[in-house]
């Protein structure tokens, strides 16, 4: 064997993998976003919002979710461009689609309080889409999950329609296969969206999103065989099938439902997800081995949500002169 041969083919494999490596970085940190946007027209913004997300906090623990969840609403519908906030006299904007009805208003306020501090301090320069995605890492901090940098330089979206929804949040009956293909047509991958998933560690839920998966009417055993049995009863004492209020709300993490922490993965192993789509990650071969690495390892679950947060910042958005910078982030300019 011609050993100098095999070195070249060695070096040019080498150069090859570095080159691939180098594109996949350039197209991993987007250009057109950055963590120092505002280092000139707005400096302090990162600590305004955090100032005003801290104080909502203060008043109820429901910002965490609220805030959280509303950001994923906003990229998966049109990109985040805070088209989500956007309300509608006559109720057919985004937030007015179905799933918004149980989109915790706390949420809402959180972004608009948070922008009037903003405002007051840098008039017209900052994006409420990128206030949204500045407190959605706040709350996940203020909650005890991880603290990480976020991109900014998003610009407010010019469309607001109900029908935008349609078909591109997920339902909590879906099953994987129908989870990863709608992540992936939002660039995110298994991984991202199992870690994302992971945001149901706190928030509530009201019975109706999971009612299919309790109630036989010709017997008396759980539709669903994958939930655990003390778990399912607990569930249908909260909601029963005949007479429950539809304002009640159960935890998604039954044992640290305020607290940003791996528990969730935790139950998933123990069988007891609140939704179908919660628990088919840990029933589907699939997903289930990186289940349980969330699970065994509080570490890896904030590493690859972070990473996964700043992939779902990118969705859809707009930059440049595209959209505008929103005064109030409930009305287009
Ligand atoms: C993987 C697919 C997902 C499905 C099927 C799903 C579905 C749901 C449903 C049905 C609720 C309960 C709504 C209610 O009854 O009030 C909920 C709550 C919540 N979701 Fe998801 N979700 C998913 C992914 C995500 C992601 C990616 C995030 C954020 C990164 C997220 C954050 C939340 C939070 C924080 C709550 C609690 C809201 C509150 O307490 O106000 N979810 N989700
Ligand atoms: C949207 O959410 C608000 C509360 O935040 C609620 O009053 C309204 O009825 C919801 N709209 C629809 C169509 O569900
Ligand atoms: C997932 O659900 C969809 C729609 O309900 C169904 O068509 C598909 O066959 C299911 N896939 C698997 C692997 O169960
Ligand atoms: C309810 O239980 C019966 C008897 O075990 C079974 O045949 C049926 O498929 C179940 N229905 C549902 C919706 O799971």
């Amino acid at each position: 064997m011609d050993t100098r041969n095999d070195n070249s083919t060695k070096h040019m494999m080498m150069w090859f993998f570095l080159g691939m490596l180098f594109c996949f970085m350039v197209v991993e940190s987007d250009a057109q976003l950055s963590e120092n946007f505002y280092a000139s027209t707005c400096p302090n913004v990162e600590l305004i919002v955090e100032q005003a997300v801290a104080k909502k906090y203060q008043k109820t623990h429901i910002t965490a979710p609220a805030t959280l969840r509303l950001f994923f609403h906003d990229c998966f519908v049109g990109g985040c461009d805070a088209s989500m906030l956007i309300t509608s006299e006559t109720g057919d904007a985004e937030r007015d689609a179905p799933d918004n009805l149980s989109l915790a208003g706390d949420g809402y306020d959180t972004v608009v309080l948070a922008k009037l501090a903003v405002e007051a301090q840098c008039p017209g320069v900052v994006s409420c889409a990128d206030i949204l995605a500045i407190a959605a890492r706040d709350v996940v901090g203020f909650a005890g999950g991880p603290g990480f940098k976020v991109e900014l330089g998003r610009r407010d979206g010019l469309v607001s329609k109900a029908s935008r929804a349609e078909g591109k949040l997920p339902g909590p009956e879906l099953n994987v296969s129908d989870l990863v293909e709608m992540f992936a047509s939002n660039g995110l991958s298994m991984t991202d969206m199992i870690a994302l998933s992971g945001a149901h560690t706190i928030g509530f839920s009201h019975c109706d999103r999971f009612a299919n998966r309790l109630y036989n009417f010709s017997t008396f055993m759980p539709v669903d065989p994958t939930l655990d049995l003390a778990y399912a009863q607990q569930l249908m004492n909260s909601c029963p099938r005949v007479g429950s209020d539809p304002n009640a709300a159960l935890p998604l993490d039954l044992t640290t439902p305020e607290v940003f922490d791996n528990n969730y993965f935790k139950n998933l192993v123990a069988r007891k997800g609140l939704f179908t789509s919660d628990q088919v990650l840990f029933n589907d071969f699939s997903t289930q081995s990186t289940v349980v690495r969330f699970a065994n390892n509080a570490g890896d679950f904030n590493a690859a949500f972070v990473s996964a947060m700043r992939k779902l910042g990118r969705v859809g958005i707009k930059v440049g002169n595209e959209g505008e910078i929103r005064r109030d982030c409930t009305a287009f300019n």
